[in-house]
């Protein structure tokens, strides 16, 4: 388990480095992570590559002990590769271009520059792969976060496109039938004829706009591998992988962390005024690989480009660095050592403010950090085992987000009503794709599971049929994998696990809320969203609408499936509601709860042969009370605790139990 920082001794003179150095050390610090924006430092004119001024910065750190993540430059390509190349700059979709300088202004489909890139990750991994201090690589920096999430829409892009819709369809009537290109005339007689989705994508045919996203997404992907072989090629026992975003939607982050050896995310918990925000991207990236990944920024300061969030308060650092732990995080690196004097960033603040000086931020990371080391050992021969999932695709994303059907709807949100139910009663849950191995799991929650595979469904199924129980919510089934409504009744190739079909929809507004009783107690619930009104074809009813004209329909059953059950709920209700329905679910799964806690405090599991650690975290900044059912050591303190505790703000406790 490692502490670290994101360095850039780049920004700063070279009499600096030292003093850094050993500052670090001071505050606990074992990793940085550098390199990944310095692509200027390390080849200043084509073919001239210098690293030595990295190997004297590592050379100090390594007095201290502290390992490195080294960063692949792509990210920014210098003004020489713009000069030389001006069709590099990536085209928006309104035909203009993206200027030198933003960060991430490359077109991924250019070969000169997958070149370029491929050549600098080769003479990197060629220097440093057999590097003991070097623990791993990140490559790039954030695929995607440029407005357009990775798009593209260069001439080069176009034609890439129009070569991967042949290879996908073979022929144009394979593409028009997909398509459903009868409606409007968009029907195409020649190849060259198919456009890019250039005008805004929510007035594109869906075929075509959701296509396009899978190329662009694909083209990422692509482009990363070239750097993922040449590193592969020297590295040896060193992780290679990626800084990913969290909920992040415009990139198949299932695609992309496919060749990695581990995932990782930038964690920057200062706007979610929720855990569940953090929580959820923890999950996220947890999931990709379904074990341990690392926090490659995690916030130290105050943060913005241009204006500024509020400065971390007491507390707060320590918090978010024990509940990243707590979610599975096997290191956690803070963004960023020093804030600094220049540049676009000036007001994005780390550990230390401008002047370098150690205040009260640096003294918060070093007592984390001592917290850290002493529990090292057992915290990471331990891991968190989630017994529950959320299950989705990047494509019903998309999908939803093309057109969201009921004009709030977002897969997010939805899987947030679950991740807070799950939160209040201390389960932990993995945010999975189709490739996890869904054995190791009880419960899958589905939220808005709009468009699905034959092999999606029948994966479901068998993990019914084994016993576990599947919950899909609003809308799922509704498409084919081309778009399309499904032509069979809805919820389309689910409507023989759900045992109902769905007859008419409504869309309610979360203001002015339906009702929906649930049958087992009689308890009203606010409900809205998407509303699909349930027939039953061999479920039971869980729930009614109590409200409308379909008041008394069917909106929740569950259906018993091999030893398992599928439940379809039809509507997005208010939280007490998910509460509800998970104490059944938990039950029925047979899955450990605890609480119910109160909102924002979240008890966390690690498990494995040094025993169990709860990590409890107050992420709010009032005082709570919890009662963990349990009494354990208190292992950041003295003695005895539980199974009541009282968590001062932003307050954590670390506690083994039997
Ligand atoms: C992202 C990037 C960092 C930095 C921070 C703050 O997470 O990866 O390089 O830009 O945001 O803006
Ligand atoms: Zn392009």
């Amino acid at each position: 388990m490692l502490i670290g920082a994101d360095y850039y001794p780049e920004h700063w003179p070279k009499d600096r480095w030292p003093t850094d150095a050993k500052l670090m050390h001071e505050a606990g610090i074992g990793l940085v992570r550098m390199g990944e924006f310095a692509w200027n430092r390390f080849e200043p004119e084509e073919g001239r590559y210098d690293f030595s001024w990295l190997d004297e910065v590592m050379r100090l750190q390594a007095r201290y002990g502290i390992r490195v993540i080294l960063g692949t430059p792509s990210a920014t390509p210098t003004a020489w590769q713009v000069a030389k190349w001006p069709d590099l700059l990536p085209m928006k979709a309104d035909g203009t271009t993206f200027p030198f300088g933003i960060r991430r202004h490359y077109c991924p489909q250019h070969e000169g520059y997958r070149d370029a890139c491929r050549r600098m990750a080769d003479a990197m991994a060629r220097r440093w792969g057999r590097s003991k201090q070097v623990i791993g690589w990140q490559i790039d920096n954030e695929f995607g976060a440029l407005d357009g999430g990775g798009t593209c829409f260069c001439p080069r892009c176009l034609r890439a496109w129009r070569a991967w819709l042949r290879r996908r369809y073979g022929t144009l009537d394979a593409l028009n039938e997909a398509w459903g290109a009868n409606f409007w005339a968009q029907q195409y007689t020649d190849w060259d004829q198919i456009v890019a989705p250039m005008q805004p994508v929510t007035s594109q045919n869906p075929g075509l706009a959701l296509d396009w996203r899978r190329f662009s997404s694909e083209g990422m992907v692509e482009f990363q591998q070239v750097q993922v072989d040449a590193l592969r090629a020297h590295a040896r026992d060193q992780f290679i992988s990626t800084n990913l975003m969290g909920m992040y939607e415009e990139l198949d982050y299932e695609a992309l962390a496919a060749p990695l050896d581990i995932a990782g995310w930038d964690n920057y918990p200062i706007w979610a005024a929720e855990a569940v925000d953090p929580a959820m991207g923890h999950a996220v990236t947890r999931g990709l690989k379904q074990r341990g990944f690392l926090v490659f920024e995690q916030q130290s300061g105050p943060a913005g480009w241009n204006s500024m969030t509020a400065a971390p308060r007491p507390g707060q650092i320590r918090m978010w660095t024990w509940q990243s732990i707590g979610h599975g995080a096997d290191a956690v690196v803070y963004f960023r050592w020093r804030a600094c004097r220049f540049g676009t960033e000036q007001y994005w603040h780390g550990i230390l403010g401008h002047d370098g000086v150690p205040r009260r931020r640096y003294k918060e990371v070093q007592r984390t950090a001592r917290e850290v080391a002493r529990l090292s050992k057992a915290l990471a021969a331990a891991q968190v085992r989630p017994q529950a999932a959320i299950w989705h695709t990047y494509d019903s994303n998309w999908v939803i987000r093309f057109q969201p059907g009921w004009d709030k709807m977002t897969l997010w949100d939805e899987a947030k009503r679950f991740g807070r139910a799950f939160a209040r009663r201390g389960i932990a849950y993995d945010v999975v794709t189709p490739k996890a191995d869904l054995a190791r799991y009880r419960l899958i929650v589905c939220p808005h599971a709009v468009i699905l595979r034959p092999d999606h469904v029948e994966a479901l199924r068998r993990f019914a049929e084994a016993g576990g129980t599947v919950v899909f919510t609003p809308r799922s089934g509704e498409r084919t994998w081309a778009n399309q409504v499904t032509p069979e009744p809805r919820p389309g190739l689910l409507r023989k696990l759900a045992g109902c079909s769905i007859g008419e929809y409504d869309m309610v507004r979360q203001d002015k809320p339906g009702q929906v009783e649930m049958a087992a107690t009689g308890r009203l619930y606010d409900a809205f969203g998407w509303c699909d009104l349930l027939e039953i074809e061999g479920a039971s009813v869980v729930a009614r609408y109590a409200a409308e004209f379909y008041s008394g329909t069917p909106a929740a059953t569950v259906n018993r499936v091999g030893k398992g059950r599928v439940y379809y709920i039809g509507a997005s209700a208010e939280d007490a509601f998910y509460d509800d329905l998970l104490s059944r679910l938990a039950e029925e799964a047979r899955i450990p709860t605890v609480g119910p806690l109160p909102p924002n405090v979240e008890v966390l599991e690690r498990r494995g042969k040094a025993g169990r650690f709860l990590i409890i975290v107050n992420y709010t900044g009032d005082a709570q009370s919890v009662d963990i059912g349990a009494k354990g050591k208190n292992l950041l303190g003295k003695g005895t605790v539980g199974p009541k505790i009282d968590l001062e703000p932003y307050g954590v406790r670390v506690i083994s139990v039997q």
